[in-house]
């Protein structure tokens, strides 16, 4: 089964219904903000502040040093903002904002996904390969990993699997179709260059193989390979030096930009008007980080039963008002709402 049909059924289908012939299965989940503030324990330890503003979600053990294995989010959580209530991962990115006419910055706030519920944040997804059986590799404590490159402001050079979706009318159709595929001519790398009246979908999709040492890199990123073949990588076989074949962790953040499609407030230009939080109104310089922290074996256990969507018999799961409840003070009190 592939991705399309899958999206195009989560799009269309109730989830009661999906569950009883989808013979492929994902876990896609809401995980809300907990905070957003200038921290980054992966590219930046024990900074504070780091260069610039990400919204993060999940544990509220998040904080500026997260040392690997050490520190394990799992036991110094106390909460998390994700609805399977045993994630205390911390998946963060940059934040976007909204320069006006007259020079003003706004943030903007995230939709909550399709058929999911809580607050802005981060729709989560877990995916193993479709043939339903090819056993992945949870994550171990203290792994982490970076998908992108926060200074680039080209095309070249980018790390596949960072895209932007335009969606074109309020209704998000089409919603299903693989993320990023080549020609598929929906998603861009740059941010979309036109109003987008359903709000713009981006998008970071992590390596699906590691080599099984290493929990993190010096770039948080050569530990982990994307297979040489393959759109969407899950059902790939990995390279030799990165054997270990992991689930596709991936992100979607549903910017709500439905309020600022005015034109009278772009610039008098026609350039588009939304900017990454490093000061990027590229977009090529998209990117997200991941800091493992499920408790105990849940996430193998909710991998090897192939759950699906956000609700799972091997998991434990919270309400929306608990998953919300979840917050954690930022650590340099900074007015993220209007500046960048
Ligand atoms: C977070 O880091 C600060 C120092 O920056 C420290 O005082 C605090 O105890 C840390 N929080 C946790 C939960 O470790
Ligand atoms: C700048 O423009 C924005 C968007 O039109 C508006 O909300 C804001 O009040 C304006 N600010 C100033 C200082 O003019």
């Amino acid at each position: 089964m592939q991705w399309k049909t899958i999206s195009l059924a989560i799009a269309a289908i109730p989830q009661y219904v999906i569950a009883q012939y989808a013979t492929a299965a994902m876990m896609r989940f809401q995980c809300s903000r907990l905070v957003v503030e200038r921290l980054d324990p992966l590219v930046s330890p024990g900074l504070i502040q780091s260069p610039h503003i990400h919204q993060i979600v999940g544990g509220n053990s998040f904080n500026a040093t997260m040392t690997p294995a050490e520190y394990d989010p799992s036991v110094e959580s106390t909460c998390t903002t994700c609805s399977f209530s045993e994630d205390f991962s911390n998946y963060w990115t940059a934040n976007l904002y909204f320069k006006a006419r007259n020079g003003t910055y706004k943030r903007v706030k995230q939709m909550v996904n399709l058929g999911l519920q809580g607050e802005e944040g981060i729709t989560v997804y877990y995916i193993p390969p479709y043939d339903g059986q090819t056993k992945v590799t949870a994550f171990k404590p203290g792994f982490r990993m970076l998908v992108g490159d926060a200074m680039l402001r080209q095309a070249q050079g980018q790390q596949k699997q960072l895209c932007h979706r335009c969606y074109t009318n309020v209704q998000q159709t089409p919603f299903g179709g693989a993320p990023c595929a080549d020609g598929s001519g929906m998603d861009t790398s740059a941010l979309p260059n036109k109003a987008c009246d359903g709000g713009i979908r981006a998008t970071i999709t992590f390596p699906t193989c590691w080599d099984g040492v290493n929990l993190d890199s010096p770039d948080h990123k050569t530990h982990v390979a994307y297979p040489s073949s393959g759109s969407f990588e899950m059902s790939s076989a990995c390279p030799a030096s990165h054997p270990v074949k992991l689930p596709q962790v991936m992100y979607e953040v549903m910017w709500d930009t439905r309020e600022f499609n005015d034109p009278s407030i772009w610039p008098e230009d026609g350039s588009q008007p939304f900017v990454y939080s490093m000061g990027d109104g590229t977009g090529y310089g998209w990117h997200g980080d991941y800091v493992f922290g499920w408790k105990g074996d849940a996430l193998q256990r909710a991998l090897d039963a192939r759950c699906s969507n956000d609700r799972c018999a091997q998991l434990q799961t919270q309400t929306p008002a608990q998953a919300t409840a979840c917050k954690k003070p930022q650590t340099v009190e900074e007015d993220v709402e209007g500046c960048k």
